[in-house]
């Protein structure tokens, strides 16, 4: 490792690919506002919402960080900061209003416009087709439990790919599976609300067949693809040293961990499941899950301390034990856990890796002098990187790290309340504050940019 001294301090030189990837990430629904404007229509979270006290002061994100409308602005920081490639997702929603069938145009020249002033700047744009927004009429015919949005998956990704293939080249099917379906159909935290064990496991299938196929669809569909998913990956600690929460750690981390990975890559669901999905597995499915992709996306935040419960798992969350170091918000913070996380996926899965979210959230305000010094947010981003370069001098092929988020946001159930960004943004005026964090990632890209590439260039290609 070496040293390079900047304004903010040493950092740390990785023994890193000179393509390595320093980006950052949103998603449609967090960021756009713009939720009924230009014909898009109500997305499963809209509605969601709409029901008194599921979020945090009843924050809704019809307006959220008013991307839609501040898109050049947003790029504009991106490429102040010096980031490489920006991961955003499409809202189903806005393309396709009642989720198939006819195309929104206002809709589709949004993410042309948004698509074109990135590769202006440089940016290279990483494309999510889904992180969580339904559309709410594909649910009123049930959804990810029903097995036809297999198709009309399909036909989305098809309009995505012929539209915006020419020019974006990155490709991501689903955002977090194990999440929007854990938490929306077995659980009822997110939205649509459902707690159900047979739901949740029809969705499962569903999205793993769905991601199947948009793989197969987006590879006929654009030259050149480079296709994965997105998956959060967590250690699964049990909570004490009792028997009965060491196997409900083993049965939550086949749910967190394995039910949409495991699928995907090896064409087999994680025994603990097998039996409860095997009702809704059809002849020929596991082979159209599991289409080779080219990389493995990874979201790591901090590890689940688990213990046994009575839900459908038999496996609620619990706390960290009280010596384990936690964030503004109370996320337990251990980089050693992303470090082994790393190298776990490497291991398992034998793809380059891209980190496609960390961050941590914190109570920023604007001091005195406008700034906002979120030194820890600092702390944690040094040494979740740190623990990365660890990985990779240990072999993990990671070629990418995207920091959650751009922007401050509408975090789900927590709404506005928790602050994500590197940059701060005025809820009440919108206006746009790089953080002191944004600051140290900017230094810490030109510092790796200065050692890799001594001519200075941009150089993004994967080799
Ligand atoms: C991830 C989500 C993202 C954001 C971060 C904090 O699970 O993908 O949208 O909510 O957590």
């Amino acid at each position: 490792m070496r040293l390079i001294a900047t304004t903010q301090g040493p950092i740390s030189i990785m023994t890193i690919r000179p393509s390595f990837l320093w980006g950052a990430s949103t998603s449609a629904f967090q960021i756009e506002g713009a939720a009924h404007l230009d014909g898009r229509a109500d997305s499963i979270w809209d509605v969601y919402l709409r029901a008194p006290g599921r979020v945090s002061h009843n924050d809704t994100a019809e307006t959220a960080c008013d991307h839609y409308h501040r898109y050049a602005e947003d790029v504009a920081l991106m490429r102040d900061l010096g980031l490489n490639a920006y991961r955003f997702s499409i809202a189903w929603p806005r393309l396709l209003p009642q989720g198939r069938g006819a195309a929104n145009e206002a809709g589709l020249a949004f993410y042309d416009r948004l698509i074109d002033a990135l590769l202006a700047a440089e940016i290279e744009p990483w494309l999510c087709l889904y992180h969580w927004d339904l559309p709410q009429a594909l649910e009123a015919l049930g959804g990810w439990q029903n097995r036809d949005i297999v198709g009309w998956f399909a036909d989305y990704a098809a309009l995505v790919a012929r539209r915006y293939g020419d020019r974006v080249k990155r490709f991501a099917t689903f955002n977090e599976p194990c999440v929007f379906t854990l938490f929306g159909y077995g659980l009822g935290w997110h939205a649509p609300g459902i707690a159900d064990g047979a739901a949740l496991h029809k969705a499962i299938h569903h999205v793993n067949l769905s991601h199947g196929r948009a793989v197969d669809v987006l590879r006929r569909d654009v030259a050149g693809a480079s296709i994965g998913a997105i998956h959060n990956r967590q250690p699964c600690y049990p909570a004490s040293d009792s028997a009965e929460d060491a196997a409900a750690a083993l049965r939550l981390a086949a749910y967190w961990n394995d039910a949409f990975p495991f699928p995907q890559a090896f064409a087999c669901y994680p025994p603990e499941l097998q039996d409860a999905v095997a009702p809704y597995i059809a002849p020929g499915d596991m082979a159209q899950i599991a289409r080779p992709v080219d990389w493995f996306g990874l979201n790591h935040y901090s590890p689940h301390y688990i213990k046994a419960g009575s839900n459908l798992m038999g496996a609620s969350f619990g706390a960290p034990p009280a010596a384990v170091p936690r964030s503004a918000i109370g996320w337990p913070v251990v980089p050693e856990a992303f470090r082994d996380t790393l190298l776990d996926i490497h291991s398992r899965f034998r793809l380059p890796i891209y980190v496609l979210e960390n961050g941590t959230a914190a109570n920023d305000t604007v001091d005195a002098s406008g700034c906002i010094q979120d030194d820890g947010r600092i702390g944690y981003l040094k040494a979740y990187t740190t623990a990365m370069e660890q990985a990779i001098a240990a072999g993990a092929d990671v070629r990418g790290y995207f920091v959650w988020s751009l922007l401050d946001n509408f975090e789900w159930g927590a709404g506005y309340s928790q602050r994500f960004g590197i940059v701060y943004v005025d809820r009440a005026t919108q206006r746009r504050i790089p953080k002191a964090s944004a600051r140290w990632y900017s230094n810490m890209i030109a510092a790796h940019r200065v050692s890799d590439d001594p001519a200075g260039r941009h150089n993004r290609a994967e080799e």
